[in-house]
């Protein structure tokens, strides 16, 4: 006889407790337990697999490496969020928004799979199989070794998986499929879990590859669970802006890699576009004659840098305390940077309204934009403007001093490849500057230097 429990489980973290609580002890969040019937006569399959695998410990010396097969999706950019390329017996968690083109990368990531002679299968949990082959016309999908299973139910699925033996195994998406050992609906903590442990026992045991399909909140949670990001090896975010048709996959934990790589995409009528230099793209719009408040940094995505525009509009404000908005930069390192300069440059901006934005939707993240979101802001208070072809990069510190950035050499090729004629720069001792002939590179130790050194003299006022 079935022995049904129930037991109150946090949807946001996974805590689980045997009464109500109107907030988690765990993460904190409030009204987010929720009941959640079991049957208390059969083990999860974690229990059983724990006491299953009789593992004895080993010396480390004598740990033998097995060689982790890598093979590639077909398509560069996934490769290289991977880490080059996906890795057999691993399970890969894709996660965004909804809309945002998930279904649409796995379908042609599938395709080109497929291509390359492996056996997938793509299970549709929340589409029809008709649905999906509406989709796969529009990216020109044709494939005698991709097979599509518009199912939810987990059982069957894994009788399918025993029958076709796929390779490549890609479930869209997990909140979407259920397991009948548990009772709780669809897209609770319980079913992501244990859909997830047999995912993971799929995959190690079978060594099929998994790549899963994960829904973010609209705080940008992965819906559910942590404990998803906890199991998976690897965990890809799919981001991008809801009103442009570029897209990038980022990389946030990789088992078998690096992670903060990034991959940019272009959403077209026929699918996502790989864009192999994204600095051309988001600098494209940007016009000769700059205005005041405009300038282009080098940042860091991943191993790969990245030119882009940040500007700034400095006026009096009309209310008793002036206004300060960003987007895409730090709020609180926004204030930071407008303090150094009002205490070591002397802008006065006590009565200025300031508004920073980072062109194409983009989020920075790492302080070396800190010297252009300052000279960006200063340019456009004193109206002066920063010659078109100059790019900035650097750190400030609270004395007003330019602090030293990575990858400095990898930002300055990509400037001098993309024809701007002067950088910008942190003075650095190991930076070899004869490796660089078509760009002139300005060393610069101080805020205050910085700012003379990257005006436009003849338009100064
Ligand atoms: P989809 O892959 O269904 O998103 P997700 O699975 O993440 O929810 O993508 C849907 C959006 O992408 C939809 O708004 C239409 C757009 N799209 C294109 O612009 N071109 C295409 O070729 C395809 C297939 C979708
Ligand atoms: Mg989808």
């Amino acid at each position: 006889m079935a022995k049904l429990k129930s037991k109150w489980v946090c949807q946001n973290c996974g805590y689980e407790t045997a009464k109500y609580l109107g907030k988690c002890p765990d993460c904190g969040q409030w009204n987010t337990l929720v009941e959640e019937v079991f049957d208390s006569s059969s083990e999860s399959l974690a229990v059983k697999k724990a006491v299953m695998n009789d593992i004895k410990p080993c010396l480390i010396n004598e740990i033998e490496i097995d060689n982790t097969i890598r093979f590639s999706t077909g398509i560069e950019e996934f490769d290289r969020v991977l880490g080059g390329g996906l890795v057999q017996g691993s399970i890969v968690l894709i996660a965004g928004d909804p809309g945002i083109g998930k279904s649409t990368i796995l379908l042609q990531t599938g395709k080109s799979i497929c291509q390359n002679g492996r056996k997938a299968l793509y299970v549709s949990a929340e589409e029809s199989a008709s649905q999906v082959k509406l989709r796969s016309k529009r990216l020109g999908v044709q494939s005698d070794s991709l097979y599509v299973y518009s199912q939810t139910n987990f059982e069957a699925i894994k009788r399918q998986i025993d029958e076709i033996k796929p390779e490549v195994l890609i479930i869209d998406s997990i909140q979407a499929v259920y397991s009948e050992t548990i009772t709780s609906s669809p897209g609770s903590v319980s079913q992501i879990r244990e859909c997830t442990n047999i995912l993971m026992d799929i995959a190690k045991n079978k060594n099929i590859t998994v790549v899963v399909v994960g829904h973010v909140t609209k705080e940008g949670n992965i819906a559910g669970p942590k404990v998803l990001e906890h199991m998976v090896d690897t965990v890809i975010y799919f981001e991008g802006d809801r009103y442009k048709s570029y897209r990038m996959l980022r990389c946030m934990k990789n088992r078998f890699g690096t992670t903060n790589e990034v991959g940019v995409f272009n959403m077209c009528d026929d699918g996502l576009h790989e864009i192999s230099n994204p600095s051309e793209l988001f600098l494209h719009e940007r016009t000769k004659n700059v205005t005041p408040g405009s300038v282009v940094i080098a940042t860091n995505e991943g191993t790969r840098p990245l030119l882009i525009e940040i500007q700034a509009l400095v006026g009096t404000t009309p209310y008793p305390s002036p206004r300060r908005v960003s987007n895409g930069i730090d709020y609180n390192r926004l204030l930071q940077i407008l303090a150094v300069l009002e205490k070591r440059v002397g802008l006065n901006l006590s009565k200025q309204d300031v508004y920073v934005n980072v062109i194409g939707g983009l989020e920075i993240d790492e302080p070396a934009a800190d010297l252009g979101v300052a000279l960006a802001v200063t340019t456009c208070a004193r109206d002066v403007v920063v010659s078109p072809d100059t790019v900035i990069v650097g750190e400030i510190g609270l004395s007003g001093e330019i602090r030293a950035v990575n990858n400095l050499d990898k930002r300055i090729k990509e400037a001098e490849k993309l024809g701007f004629k002067k950088i910008i720069i942190p003075k650095s001792s190991n930076l070899k500057k004869e490796d660089f002939k078509n760009i002139q590179i300005v060393e610069v130790e101080k805020l205050i230097d910085s700012i003379s050194a990257c005006v436009y003299k003849e338009d100064s006022k």
